[in-house]
């Protein structure tokens, strides 16, 4: 049985006291009302996980994760946060790829696999995000793209590593746009990862492997999306900043 995960990707947003508030509220309504297995992981900025670690202590289902994190181990990277570090706060997760990065940051797939193997050598759990433009969609390369993408970041991966990465398919045309992809859309990408990954991997593992789907997931729309067969969860931006409707989206499921 494969994960049922909802993450949320806060991005660069929510102050210190903000953020604090956000968990203490997240907890709360998750206690109270929601009834499936469903894990949740909090991706807050950089400062504010050392603080939310402790309130965490009693809530199983819900994980901490980073949104980024070092190639290097250690060192002289002004800046940097490495994934020793991000282990010592108490984050079981990080993401890592997501589109804002490779657009914004010229994250190649080449780094991103370097991202990763340092992720899994201190036992975090990367969230590797893969996705196209909509010219990328139109031009018809769509699934040699996110092809692409999990090859050259994974594949070099032994079995039992590859088992640790969480997938998350968020097509950069549905990010922050209010323009999701219908779940038909979803589903077929889903499927296609899927069976890309068992071609690598083998059936047994790519039937283990959460896939989650990101872009505009909304309250109203996360149960339809939630249940195609091969989406394990979503990957949640502007909605995770508010805990009533990041809540309402976990009970998609
Ligand atoms: P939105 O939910 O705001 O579209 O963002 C999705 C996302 O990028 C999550 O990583």
């Amino acid at each position: 049985m494969r994960k049922k995960i909802v993450a949320g990707n806060w991005k660069m947003n929510k102050s210190f006291d903000e953020g604090i508030q956000l968990v203490k509220e997240i907890i709360e309504l998750y206690a109270q009302e929601v009834k499936s297995q469903t894990y949740v992981v909090i991706a807050p900025p950089y400062i504010h996980l050392h603080k939310i670690q402790p309130l965490l202590f009693d809530m199983p289902m819900i994980a901490l994760g980073a949104q980024n994190c070092s190639e290097m181990s250690s060192g002289a990277y002004t800046g940097e946060i490495s994934t020793a570090m991000l282990k010592s706060v108490g984050c079981d997760y990080v993401i890592i790829g997501h589109s804002e990065r490779r657009q914004y940051f010229n994250e190649t797939n080449d780094l991103l696999a370097k991202k990763i193997d340092i992720a899994l050598t201190n036992l975090l759990q990367p969230i590797y995000c893969v996705g196209e433009t909509l010219d990328e969609r139109n031009s018809g390369k769509l699934f040699e793209i996110i092809e692409s993408q999990l090859s050259e970041a994974l594949y070099h991966l032994p079995s039992e590593n590859m088992r640790q990465v969480v997938v998350a398919y968020e097509p950069v045309w549905a990010i922050g746009t209010g323009q999701t992809a219908s779940s038909a859309q979803a589903q077929e990408m889903h499927g296609f990862i899927r069976k890309i990954i068992a071609k690598k991997f083998g059936d047994e593992l790519a039937e283990n492997i959460s896939i989650l789907y990101g872009g505009s997931v909304k309250p109203d729309n996360a149960k339809e999306l939630f249940s195609q067969p091969d989406i394990d969860g979503g990957l949640i931006g502007g909605a995770a900043l508010q805990a009533r409707s990041f809540i309402d989206i976990v009970k998609g499921f």
